[in-house]
């Protein structure tokens, strides 16, 4: 049903600060909707934006959008969503986000410590991989990704 506070594609797309491509995308993705005026023009209810919004912030650490689509889905749209509904529908992203947090931190600590030193040294550097000994988990970054698979 319309509101007078539903916002234009345009209007839209300037306070979520996406371009209106985006938006599309979004929409056609199933993370947002829109319904149409007799004209034909898009209006997105406000709290469209809160979607929008969680769906910048997860795609800025690296959550893919089928992730994304996870959540939003346990968030119901057909009234105001509380605050335990939202924390609720996020829950299961609780693991995979203190997992990334782990990385970036590993990252962090040990990656800046060798920054500019590039000694390789066999008692102190975290990168040294004796005997590529860590090939043995797998291929690719295994310090910091451990035996675990990438996700897609
Ligand atoms: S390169 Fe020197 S400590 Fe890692």
């Amino acid at each position: 049903m319309a509101k007078p506070n539903d916002l234009s594609v345009g209007d839209m797309a300037a306070r979520a600060g996406v371009p209106v491509s985006t938006l599309h995308y979004y929409e056609a993705e199933g993370l947002i909707e829109s319904w149409r005026t007799p004209a034909n023009h898009r209006r997105y209810d406000r709290r469209e934006l809160r979607r929008v919004a969680i769906i910048r912030v997860a795609q800025s650490v690296g959550v893919p959008l089928s992730e994304i689509r996870q959540v939003l889905n346990r968030v119901p749209r057909e009234k105001a969503v509380s605050k335990d509904a939202w924390a609720k529908a996020a829950a299961p992203w609780k693991d995979m986000l203190d997992e990334r947090v782990a990385l970036l931190e590993r990252l962090r600590d040990q990656m800046g410590y060798c920054i500019g030193c590039g000694c390789l040294s066999l008692e102190t550097c975290p990168l040294y991989n004796v005997d590529d000994a860590l090939g043995q988990n797998g291929a690719g970054p295994r310090r910091w990704i451990g035996s675990r698979t990438e996700r897609a």
